[in-house]
């Protein structure tokens, strides 16, 4: 059984290489994980600009894949599996990744696995807190996604319960962020002027909580709007905007919604485990907030350390070693970059 497996992640703008070991009792240990990203370049768009990010993933993969050897004080030879984002993501930067890493394991002889982006977030977990208890529910909060996940195994069980109708959560920080004229991406300047907020200030909208709506499903468009409304109004009526109050009293409306239906989820579907993973999960309220919740209705609850739930490799890395322990088939060399991978398709 292949025992160092490097992970390739290039579906957005970071670029992530993670070197794993994975040990004969199945535990995964992190070894290096580097990243860089481009986020820099998009930043005066206020998003990332495609074509920015393959030509910047096409400049780093190779430093990086070094930077992550040299961490680890591991050679090329030593690697025994490449695994890739295979999807979903941006064409273009996916098929950089995907390319690198048929390159690589073809040139080194060893066995490829084309992963899924979105099973990488809730297996890197497994680096910090040791396997998964079967089932959990998984609640994946990023900028391209929002998500309520059964797992039943991390290598091959994957269900949606629920997900967001329109922008999912770090989209609408990023939204409300540039409302706010706080910088991209919106996520770490609005967590940061929410410590100094109030969260009760403003009663902003806790989307699709109502009685006849979806109840595992979430809705963060009318959020975001209703923010932008409060803000355009002020500015109307000539006052200064209290940005710290505003940035707290939308952080508490995304925190409040997102917490009670993964409780509310994990009480009704009988699971004794949430894990919160994606770049929101670096989120201090959402993580503050969720702990109080998962005390009180007995709900063991797993965040990994931020630098884990932004996109990185060793979340690529991770799956990859589940995968190979479950025995799963590698990938062809011919396969291709799906920007629309479906969670339940955890390998390809
Ligand atoms: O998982 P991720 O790194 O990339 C995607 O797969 O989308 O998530 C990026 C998102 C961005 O929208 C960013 O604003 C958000 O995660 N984010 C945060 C925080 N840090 C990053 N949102 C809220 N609070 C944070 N501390
Ligand atoms: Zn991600």
């Amino acid at each position: 059984m292949p025992r160092m497996i490097m992970g390739i992640e290039s579906s957005c703008d970071e670029t992530g290489v993670g070197l794993v070991r994975l040990a004969d009792d199945g535990t995964v240990e992190l070894l290096a994980d580097e990243v860089a990203s481009s986020v820099e370049q998009h930043a005066r768009f206020g998003g990332v600009v495609p074509e920015a990010a393959s030509r910047a993933h096409l400049e780093a993969m190779v430093p990086t894949v070094e930077r992550a050897l040299v961490t680890s004080g591991l050679g090329l030879p030593d690697v025994d599996a490449i695994a890739v984002t295979a999807g979903p993501g941006l064409t273009g930067a996916l098929l950089v990744g995907v390319s690198a890493a048929k390159a690589y394991a073809a040139a080194l002889g060893v066995p490829l696995y084309g992963v899924n982006h979105l099973a990488g977030h809730i297996a890197v977990d497994t680096l910090q807190h040791g396997p998964l208890p079967a089932p959990c529910l998984a609640l994946l909060v990023s900028g391209g996604h929002t998500q309520l996940l059964r797992v039943d195994d991390i290598a091959s069980k994957i269900t949606e319960i629920g997900s967001t109708v329109d922008d999912a959560a770090g989209e609408a920080y990023d939204k409300v962020a540039r409302v706010l004229r706080l910088p991209y991406p919106g996520g770490p300047p609005i967590d940061k002027a929410a410590r100094n907020g109030d969260p009760e200030a403003i009663a902003f909208p806790r989307g699709m909580t109502g009685p006849r709506d979806a109840k595992f499903d979430f809705s963060f468009s009318g959020l975001k709007t209703a923010v932008a409304r409060w803000v355009e109004a002020a500015e109307a009526r000539g006052e200064a905007v209290p940005v710290d109050d505003v940035a707290a009293s939308f952080q508490e409306a995304v925190a409040d919604v997102l917490t009670a239906k993964a409780v509310r989820a994990a009480d009704e579907l009988g699971i004794d485990t949430l894990v919160i993973s994606g770049g929101v999960a670096a989120n201090s309220r959402l993580s503050a907030l969720a702990a109080e919740r998962c005390a009180a209705a007995g709900i063991e609850l797993r965040v990994p350390r931020p630098r884990l739930c932004t996109d990185n490799g060793a979340m690529i890395a991770a799956l990859g070693a589940h995968v190979v322990a479950a025995g799963a088939k590698p990938s062809a060399l011919d396969i291709s970059a799906d920007p629309a991978l479906p969670v339940s398709t955890i390998s390809i």
